[in-house]
């Protein structure tokens, strides 16, 4: 069979760094590395690294922080380097038509929704889980058929409805405006902060070394499952190069974003591991708020209600910057015309893709309101493993097809580094069970059946 030659082409970069911007440029390299922030410390943090280590790691869990940071700053580099010549909204999907052609761009764009909108709403599901145990700490219970999604349990529940409000409010605040965002992301980030630093300083008087005494319980092979399974709190990151079209300095401050906020998470991330496992015993960390747990076990109840405010700002701010990253990269699609042109509209006054962020915000409210949330997040790793692997793979080919291009950040270590970063994501994502592999393959089948039936006849390529 012949494939058709319109498929395997690419944009030529000056094509890409090119395009006409009418989007607001107002971002600059510490609104970016805030956004990095914002979609970085949520529910990978706040609830899975207590279920991590007490099924799978043990205190190890803090070298299965480690592995996975190592992954992700593989990644990020690469990232860096082809937002650094690219700086339009479209992240891996532009990177993607740049280096590997339309349909590739496709498949990556496509498999993106899995990181962005179907991330939104399994945090939006986790949010709410956070609020419902804040509401009911003060003694308010909202009724389980306005709680719980219909497909979770059909006999009591109906809506989550605290998830699928959430997700509209942040959907209206994007569509003002991507500077009253990035405000709104800035106090949410604050919050978060400065309640994992009280955390670690409150927590690190009271660790006890004998919980560490046993600390790889399921040797090596755990603390790689371990890294898996957290490997969801660093998604995000990359979501900086999704607003690459509304920065200031595109070139030099996205790069700095991306890197600047994963070394953040990643040091405090390890930290908090390495402090909560060190203050209960991690056999008991198999809970849905463990951090939480951790401020009761050293007496500091009055602690535990602030980590809950604490984790419901975290996951406020990973679905604001997680909602805009999806709707940048259906605008960079319908750019293209793979997507129709509603897509890419924008608002005259607001100066945002009011249409794309809409109809993202009404789908993801939509998933999180009536969908269950388990399978979800493994779904969500495999979709972002994949992207990283097809970033990492961009930079090479673009190192030989176009070497003389100007990077204003080059990835260290080329070959080297981006090869690591193949590699490496292809080990964790074979570690990911067999079902959620066959959830991806239907997933991509999906856009196959989109591309065929309406992308490929409204391609930007077929114009003369
Ligand atoms: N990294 C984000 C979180 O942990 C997706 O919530």
């Amino acid at each position: 069979m012949r494939i058709p030659k319109q498929l395997l082409q690419c944009k030529p970069v000056d094509a890409l760094t090119a395009i006409e911007n009418s989007l607001k440029q107002t971002l600059s390299a510490k609104d970016l590395t805030l956004l990095g922030v914002g979609a970085i410390i949520g529910a990978g943090i706040f609830v899975l690294t207590g279920i991590a280590a007490a099924k799978y790691a043990g205190p190890a869990i803090t070298l299965s922080f480690v592995l996975a940071g190592v992954a992700c700053a593989l990644a990020a580099l690469c990232y860096s380097e082809l937002a650094s010549m690219m700086p339009v909204s479209g992240s891996a999907y532009s990177y993607a038509y740049a280096t590997l052609g339309e349909l590739m761009a496709w498949i990556i764009g496509w498999d993106l929704v899995l990181e962005y909108a179907l991330a939104s709403s399994t945090v939006a599901i986790g949010w709410a889980g956070y609020l419902n145990s804040f509401l009911q700490a003060l003694g308010w219970q909202l009724p389980p058929y306005l709680s719980t999604a219909y497909l979770a349990d059909p006999a009591a529940g109906f809506v989550n409805l605290p998830a699928v409000v959430i997700v509209l409010l942040l959907t209206g605040l994007l569509i003002v405006g991507i500077r009253q965002s990035a405000v709104f992301n800035f106090f949410m980030v604050l919050i978060k902060l400065a309640v994992i630093l009280g955390f670690i300083v409150a927590g690190s008087g009271h660790i006890q070394t004998a919980n560490w005494a046993d600390f790889t319980p399921f040797g090596f092979g755990g603390v790689l499952t371990g890294a898996g399974v957290i490997f969801f709190a660093y998604i995000g990151f990359d979501a900086v190069s999704t607003a690459a079209q509304e920065a200031v300095d595109p070139q030099r401050d996205v790069p700095f974003g991306i890197i600047v906020s994963l070394a953040l998470c990643t040091v405090l991330y390890i930290v908090v591991a390495a402090v909560l496992t060190g203050l209960v015993p991690y056999t008991e960390l198999n809970v849905a708020a463990p951090i939480a747990l951790a401020a009761d076990r050293i007496g500091m109840s009055w602690l535990s209600p602030i980590i809950k405010i604490g984790a419901i700002a975290g996951l406020t701010s990973v679905m604001l910057v997680l909602l805009m990253g999806q709707s940048r990269i259906f605008f960079a699609m319908a750019n293209d015309r793979l997507l129709p042109p509603l897509f890419s509209k924008v608002h005259p006054r607001f100066q945002t893709p009011h249409l794309s962020t809409l109809l993202v915000g009404v789908a993801v409210a939509l998933l999180a309101g009536f969908m269950p949330i388990e399978k979800l997040g493994e779904l969500v790793s495999i979709g972002t493993l994949f992207a990283f692997v097809l970033v990492c793979s961009g930079v090479m080919v673009l190192r030989v097809s176009q070497p003389e291009l100007h990077r204003h950040f080059r990835c260290p270590g080329s070959p080297y580094v981006p090869a690591s970063g193949i590699l490496v994501c292809l080990s964790l994502m074979a570690g990911l069970p067999l079902d959620t592999w066959i959830r991806l393959l239907v997933w991509l089948l999906v856009g196959f059946a989109i591309y065929f039936s309406y992308g490929i006849k409204h391609s930007k390529l077929r114009e003369p």
